[in-house]
């Protein structure tokens, strides 16, 4: 299993695996922000970096960043948006991997915190995640907002 940056070559195989990760939320995304988000991820821009687990030239895993600043660090800050594994591919580390992989580029980038949230009913993605990162008690509260 090879993890690296996405390219533009790989939008087929990409796109399947976001579709499964956006049915898994259940959440439905017009086109143009599934490009909007595809162009960026797959681009030099170094704010938004898609990383991609392969078994060879196959695709089974995807992994999405972006990079912030903070103002508890003079470095950024990497927040871990999206992590996806293809259902048959499940339960043999594709997933600790890519975290390992998005630390290793987060650290590469100079930023000082790798973090994501999870549903806490996400029991099989948090067994992962209390192995290789701290809960340390936050919550999440949210608005949406017209924009
Ligand atoms: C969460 C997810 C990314 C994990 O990917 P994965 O490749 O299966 O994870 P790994 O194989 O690296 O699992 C790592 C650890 O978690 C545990 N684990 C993972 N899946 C498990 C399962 N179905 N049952 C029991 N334990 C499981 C394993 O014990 C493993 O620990 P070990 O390496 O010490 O044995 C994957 O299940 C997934 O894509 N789920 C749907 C989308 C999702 O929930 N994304 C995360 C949203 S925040």
């Amino acid at each position: 299993m090879d993890v690296r940056r996405l390219d533009p070559a790989d939008r087929l195989q990409w796109g399947p695996l976001w579709q499964g990760y956006l049915e898994f939320y259940e959440h439905e995304l017009d086109e143009a922000t599934t490009d909007g988000t595809w162009a960026r991820l797959s681009s030099d821009d170094t704010s938004v970096v898609g990383l991609g687990s392969f078994d060879g030239r196959e695709l089974v895993g995807i992994c999405h960043l972006v990079f912030h600043p903070s103002t508890w660090s003079t470095s950024s800050y990497c927040y871990l948006e999206d992590l996806f594994v293809r259902p048959d591919r499940r339960g043999g580390g594709v997933g600790r991997s890519l975290i390992a992989a998005a630390a290793g580029e987060a650290e590469a980038a100079g930023a000082s915190k790798l973090y994501w949230q999870t549903h806490t009913t996400n029991d099989t993605a948090r067994r992962l995640y209390d192995r290789v990162a701290e809960h340390r008690g936050f919550i999440v509260y949210e608005i949406d907002l017209p924009g």
